[in-house]
C-alpha cells in the first residue's frame, strides 16, 4: 500500500461539561414555565402533563418568545403564526408559512434537588 506524504494535524481536544443547575425539583408542577439566559442561550423550561421540557425560548420562525406558547399533547404552538412542534424531537409538525428548522430541544438533567442542563466549559 502506498504511503502518503500529507502530514496530518490531529487536535486532541477534549469538551469539559458542567452541570448548569436551572430549577429545583420541589417547584416544578404542571402549567409551570419560565425562562432562563445562560451565556449566550435563552432557555424555556417548562411542565406539562407530568413532563418536562426544556428548549429554545424563541421560535425558530421568526423568533417569537415562546413563554405563552400553547403547549399541549405533547405539542408546542407558537402564539404569532401557530407553527407547531413535536417536543418529542423539536421537528416542525404544521406551518401557515414558509417553513422553518426545528425547535432545539435541551436534554434535562437530575442532579440532586435540582435538575438543568449539561454545557460546555
Ligand atoms: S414566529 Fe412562531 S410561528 Fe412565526
Amino acid at each position: 500500500m502506498p504511503r502518503s506524504n500529507k502530514s496530518w494535524n490531529i487536535c486532541n481536544t477534549v469538551a469539559t461539561m458542567r452541570f448548569q443547575p436551572l430549577e429545583k425539583l420541589i417547584n416544578l408542577r404542571d402549567g409551570y414555565s419560565r425562562q432562563f439566559k445562560i451565556d449566550n442561550l435563552q432557555l424555556l423550561l417548562t411542565q406539562r402533563q407530568g413532563e418536562v421540557h426544556l428548549l429554545e425560548a424563541n421560535c425558530p420562525h421568526r423568533s417569537h418568545p415562546l413563554g405563552t406558547a400553547d403547549i399541549d399533547g405533547g405539542v408546542l404552538r407558537c402564539p404569532l403564526h401557530q407553527y407547531e412542534f413535536s417536543l418529542a424531537d423539536g421537528r416542525l409538525l404544521h406551518a401557515t408559512e414558509e417553513r422553518c428548522r426545528g425547535l432545539r430541544l435541551y436534554p434535562v438533567i437530575y442532579q440532586g434537588n435540582e435538575l438543568g442542563l449539561m454545557l460546555e466549559d
